[in-house]
């Protein structure tokens, strides 16, 4: 297999996304972040990691920071999901804590997310409420997959 896909979701939708990044690139396997076996890492040409984002925080940042090593020797796309878009400063701030030297070498997008406020504790229905407040975005459903074609015309270009 040239590709891996790893990816962090609590409610499913980054899962969705993955899978759908799966499906379309042919030579592809796909893990959680929690499955997969970072010894593996090295035997990967492409590397694609996906994750939602809680309060401007994603798993990749210290995955990319440790594995750098390895990482920096392959073609790298990052994906974020979460209900902000790509031009709000909450995702700006996001996306720069990757370091600038990691940040120039890989390829990097902002899906968009799916909140389910029935699902959410109450902790997070809170913090929901807190920002919808603020920003005026209406609690939505939003998961788009064919925006995750960026990503998988990547990896064909690359292949
Ligand atoms: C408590 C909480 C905090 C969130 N914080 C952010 C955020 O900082 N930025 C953002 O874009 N989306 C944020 N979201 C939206 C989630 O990223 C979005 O629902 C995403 O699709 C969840 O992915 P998952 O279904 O894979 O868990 C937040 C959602 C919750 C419930």
């Amino acid at each position: 297999m040239n590709t891996v896909i790893i990816y962090k979701s609590k409610y499913g939708s980054t899962k969705e996304y993955a899978e759908y990044i799966n499906r379309n690139i042919p030579d592809s396997e796909l893990f959680s972040v929690e499955e997969f076996d970072i010894k593996n890492l090295n035997s990967y040409k492409n590397v694609i990691l996906g994750s939602s984002v809680y309060a401007g925080m994603t798993f990749y940042n210290s995955f990319l920071i440790n594995n750098w090593s390895i990482l920096k020797n392959k073609n790298v796309f990052v994906f974020a999901v979460g209900m902000l878009p790509e031009d709000h400063p909450n995702s700006k701030d996001a996306y720069k804590q990757i370091p600038v030297h990691i940040r120039k070498k890989i390829q990097y997008i902002k899906l968009p997310g799916r909140v389910v406020f029935s699902k959410l504790n109450l902790f997070e229905k809170f913090i929901i409420k807190m920002i919808d407040n603020k920003e005026k975005l209406g609690v939505a459903d939003m998961v788009d997959l064919e925006k995750a074609n960026s990503v998988v015309f990547f990896f064909k270009q690359e292949k």
